[in-house]
């Protein structure tokens, strides 16, 4: 995909012009709110271009073709709505239903006309950079394991604005983010036999040479020898090793303390000994996706050249059922020499996350924040609308809620209690690995994190439920497939930070 920004429409050779258009305050079509341009397409217009057809909802659409509005063969009108509810997500939206129409229609270039924006929404709302954002997220596709039918579209969109620097920044800043997004997608996405510790580490390492990050990578016996005990004790049970993989990007003085983003790699969740049930195991392989949303996260902080010191940490392994797995009952040594007992071998995303948040610790950064699909318990509390934070700062909750909402990805602030901490106090070992009660999983897994963070502001995003499987709820979200969940917060976090 390619965006570019011109002076004016005219000057474009496509053929397809793409217009938006809204709602005035509550009332129906009679009140769209036209520009002239949109004004002399529908006086125009025959039958089949009535307003009726024209809705203006977002998500919306009218194609007119073989019109001579201004030489253009196409018009396509996009809804954003209600002008009063028009946010940045409005036009994110709208991008990504936009991006779907050209390449059902096969429309491979086509004109936005920004010129008669003002008659649709204010100033300060407008937002081509959430648009562009939209358009690219939706321009991801895995195909790389199809034989027939991979995508060949390859769309060439043209901004038209008199106000070019602004809106070029704004474009480059959105493909940057578009471009770790889709990275992330795709790491998520690739299933067990094509994405392994081992080759994730490669793929860090590929992506981030000849960049600021400086990336590092443990093996099995670094790892041992580092006393990860969580990590190496999960990764047992499979005959690919494990790897801990280390990104650091300086962008401030060094004086500035930094903050650590630690991700759950494990990249496909088998259950380990306590077997998951078949049925939809194969959507294991995103147990990644909070390690691969942090990757991301750190590839854009580099394209945009924060002003931040940031260190990410990714345990990443495989929990399989191999002869040297490790057994319900036994117990294990972690980083922070903390023993616990492993009742379940499910429960292995916080054991290998507990390895990296101490090394996170020990380092004695600002803030550090954890992503990981942690619990099955987090989507049934939430579905696939909020990720869930935890913390025990809750100065730090306010900060990542102020980011969440510019960013408008929903986040929920969830409870994390003494009755949590002390429902995984150990019987043999100092912790066990799951609640001794039913219920709040989601908080006793994070009470198990909250040990491994000493003193250090922390807070950590489930996103067991938003990290894939986005529904129809978003045009710019695959219904099936990696949403790359929270990178997006998580930059706009580190940039305010
Ligand atoms: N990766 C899963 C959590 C998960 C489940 C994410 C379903 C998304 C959808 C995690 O490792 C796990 O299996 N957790 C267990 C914990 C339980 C054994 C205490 C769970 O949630 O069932
Ligand atoms: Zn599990
Ligand atoms: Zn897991």
């Amino acid at each position: 995909m390619k965006v570019s920004v011109v002076k004016s429409a005219s000057s474009s050779k496509s053929k397809n012009l793409i217009l938006f258009s809204a709602i005035s305050e509550g009332k129906k079509s009679k009140n769209l709110v036209l520009s002239s341009k949109i004004k002399s397409i529908l006086d125009l217009a025959t039958t089949d271009m009535e307003e009726e057809t024209f809705k203006s909802t977002i998500g919306s659409s009218s194609l007119y073709r073989h019109t001579q509005v201004d030489n253009f063969q196409n018009v396509l009108l996009l809804g954003l709505g209600e002008k009063k509810n028009i946010t940045a997500e409005s036009f994110r939206l709208a991008g990504g239903h936009l991006y779907k129409m050209l390449s059902q229609l096969n429309y491979k270039n086509a004109v936005l006309d920004l010129s008669q924006l003002n008659a649709i929404c204010s100033k300060n709302i407008f937002s081509i950079q959430a648009f562009v954002e939209g358009l690219g997220f939706t321009s991801y596709k895995l195909c790389e394991h199809k034989t027939k039918g991979k995508s060949e579209f390859d769309l060439k969109l043209e901004i038209a604005t008199t106000k070019g620097a602004k809106a070029n920044k704004e474009v480059k800043t959105a493909l940057s983010i578009v471009d770790s997004v889709n990275f992330a997608k795709r790491l998520g996405d690739l299933p067990g036999n094509k994405m392994n510790p081992v080759i994730l580490a490669k793929e860090v390492q590929k992506a981030t040479k000849g960049t600021k990050i400086k990336t590092t990578v443990w093996d099995k016996a670094r790892i041992k020898k580092e006393n990860f005990g969580g990590l190496y004790g999960v990764s047992l049970g499979s005959g690919v090793e494990p790897r801990f993989i280390i990104m650091e990007y300086k962008g401030a003085a060094a004086s500035k303390k930094p903050v650590f983003l630690v991700g759950k790699g494990l990249t496909f969740d088998s259950g380990g000994i306590s077997l998951k049930p078949s049925p939809s195991m194969d959507e294991m392989k995103y147990d990644m996706c909070g390690g691969t949303n942090v990757i991301g996260a750190m590839l854009a902080i580099e394209k945009l050249k924060l002003k931040a010191n940031v260190t990410a940490l990714i345990p990443s392994s495989e929990n399989m059922s191999g002869e040297f797995a490790t057994r319900p009952g036994d117990i294990l040594t972690l980083r922070n020499k903390k023993t616990v007992e492993v009742l379940n071998t499910d429960a292995e995303g916080r054991l290998i996350l507990a390895d990296a948040l101490s090394y996170a610790a020990e380092k004695k950064p600002a803030v550090i924040l954890d992503m990981a699909t942690l619990t099955g318990a987090m989507l049934m509390a939430l579905g696939n609308i909020h990720a869930g934070i935890f913390s025990n700062d809750d100065q730090l909750v306010k900060k990542i809620q102020n980011a969440a909402r510019s960013t408008e990805e929903k986040v929920w602030h969830m409870p994390l209690t003494e009755e949590h901490s002390s429902d995984i106090k150990g019987t043999f070992a100092d912790l066990l690995n799951i609640g001794k009660t039913r219920g709040a999983g989601s908080a006793t897994a994070a009470a198990f994190l909250k040990e491994f963070v000493s003193d250090i502001p922390w807070a950590h995003f489930d996103i067991a439920g938003t990290a894939w499987n986005a529904g129809d709820r978003k045009s710019y979200c695959p219904p099936k497939g990696a949403t790359g969940s929270m990178i997006r917060t998580l930059v706009e976090f580190v940039s305010t930070f």
